[in-house]
C-alpha cells in the first residue's frame, strides 16, 4: 500500500514508519518538526534501508495537505499528528484545541476533497472515563476525561465517527496505552522536551546521571505495593498494530475501535526493578504525594484487537526497558549530534 503518515517524525509516527517500510508499504510522512526533528527520518531511512518522502507541512494548513494527498494518492492515511503532553494541555488548553481539533478537521476535509477513502486514527486509553475499572474494554463508557489533552482525543474521535460514516471513509481508531521502549537499534526512540512528564523517560535520565532521583506519585493507592498500575507495550508491538490496521482497512469497510496494550498491569515500582533488573543500574527513587488526575489502574482487554486484527505482542516488560536503555545509551542527547 502507499499509506501517509502525519506525525511520522515523532516517537510513535517513526517506530510505525519502520514497521511500515519493513513490511514492503511505500510511506510518505507529513510533519511540522513541531515535537520533532528531521534526524529521526535520517534514522528511520538507516534502519530500514529505503527513501523515505518527506512533506515539512503543518496538517492543520488544509490547503498544503489537500495538495500533498492530490500527489501522493495513498490508499490509506495514519493521523498521528497532534500535541500530547497531558501537562501542558491543562496550562495551555486553548492551544491544544485549537492545533489537535483542527489536524482531524483539516485532514478529513482533505481526504473528502481528494477522495481517500481510509483511515487510521492514533487515539488513546484517556478517553475512557475515570470510572470504569480494568481491563477497559472498547465498549466502556467514554468522556469525562481528566484533562484537556484527553478531551481532544475524545472529541477527534467523535469528529471522526460523525464524518467517516457520511463519506464512507474504512476507519480504524486505536487507543494506546502506555508505550514505551525503542526500536532494537538504539537508532530512533523518545525524545522529551525538557523535564519528563511519563515514567520511563523519566527513569531513563535517572540512570544516565541527569536527574538525582525520581518522585514515585503516591504509594498508598489500593494496589499490591501501594503504587498506580499502567499497562505498558513495546513501541515496536504498537507499530506493527498500525500495520495490522492498514491492512484491515485496506479490506473492511465501516469504523472499528481497538485497544493497543498488553492488557497485563504493571506498578510504578515493578517498572523501576524491571528497569533496574535490565540495565544493571540503580534508580534512585523517592515516595512524592499523589499527582493530581491520576488514576489508580488502566489496562486494557486486548481481546478484540487479538482476535479481529489478529495482532499480538511480542515484547515483554524486560524488552522494553532494554530498548529504551539502549537508546539512552546510544543517544545521551536524543538526536542532536
Ligand atoms: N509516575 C511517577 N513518577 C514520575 C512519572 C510518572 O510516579 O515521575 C507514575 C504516574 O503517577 C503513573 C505512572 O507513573 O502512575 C505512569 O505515568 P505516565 O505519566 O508515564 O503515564 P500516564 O498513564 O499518566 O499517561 C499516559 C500518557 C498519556 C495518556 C495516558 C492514557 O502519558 O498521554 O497514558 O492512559 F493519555
Amino acid at each position: 500500500m502507499n499509506i501517509l503518515l502525519t506525525g511520522g517524525a515523532g516517537y510513535i509516527g517513526s517506530h510505525i514508519a519502520v514497521a511500515l517500510t519493513d513490511a514492503g508499504h511505500r510511506i510518505s510522512i507529513v510533519d511540522n518538526f513541531v515535537n520533532s526533528v528531521p534526524e529521526a527520518i535520517v534514522r528511520v531511512e538507516k534502519i530500514t534501508g529505503k527513501n523515505i518522502v518527506l512533506h515539512k507541512t503543518d496538517v492543520t494548513d488544509r490547503e498544503d495537505l489537500t495538495r500533498i494527498l492530490h500527489d501522493e494518492k495513498p490508499d490509506c492515511v495514519i493521523h498521528c499528528a497532534g500535541l500530547k503532553s497531558v501537562g501542558e494541555s491543562v496550562k495551555k488548553p486553548l492551544k491544544y484545541y485549537r492545533n489537535n481539533i483542527n489536524t482531524t478537521l483539516s485532514l478529513l476535509e482533505s481526504m473528502k476533497e481528494t477522495g481517500i477513502e481510509r483511515l487510521v486514527f492514533s487515539s488513546s486509553a484517556t478517553v475512557y472515563g475515570e470510572d470504569n475499572i480494568p481491563p477497559f474494554t472498547e465498549t466502556m463508557p467514554k468522556g469525562r476525561c481528566a484533562n484537556p489533552y484527553g478531551w481532544t482525543k475524545w472529541m477527534q474521535e467523535q469528529i471522526i465517527e460523525d464524518v467517516v460514516k457520511q463519506l464512507k471513509i474504512s476507519t480504524v481508531i486505536l487507543r494506546y496505552f502506555n508505550p514505551t521502549g525503542a526500536h532494537k537499534s538504539g537508532l530512533i526512540g523518545e525524545e522529551p522536551n525538557g523535564l519528563p512528564n511519563n515514567l520511563m523517560p523519566y527513569i531513563l535520565q535517572v540512570a544516565d546521571g541527569r536527574r538525582e532521583h525520581l518522585t514515585v506519585f503516591g504509594d498508598d493507592y489500593n494496589t499490591p505495593d501501594g503504587t498506580c498500575r499502567r499497562d505498558y507495550i513495546h513501541v515496536m508491538d504498537l507499530a506493527e498494530a498500525h500495520l495490522k490496521a492498514a491492512e484491515y482497512v485496506e479490506k473492511n469497510k465501516g469504523l472499528d475501535v481497538f485497544n493497543i496494550g498488553r492488557g497485563i498491569p504493571c506498578s510504578v515500582l515493578e517498572l523501576v526493578k524491571a528497569f533496574e533488573e535490565a540495565s544493571e543500574q540503580t534508580i534512585k527513587y523517592e515516595i512524592g504525594s499523589r499527582r493530581d488526575g491520576d488514576v489508580q489502574d488502566i489496562w486494557a482487554d486486548t481481546s478484540k484487537a487479538e482476535e479481529v486484527l489478529g495482532w499480538q505482542v511480542h515484547r515483554g516488560i524486560n524488552e522494553m526497558c532494554q530498548d529504551a536503555w539502549n537508546w539512552q545509551k546510544k543517544n545521551p542527547a536524543g538526536y542532536a549530534k
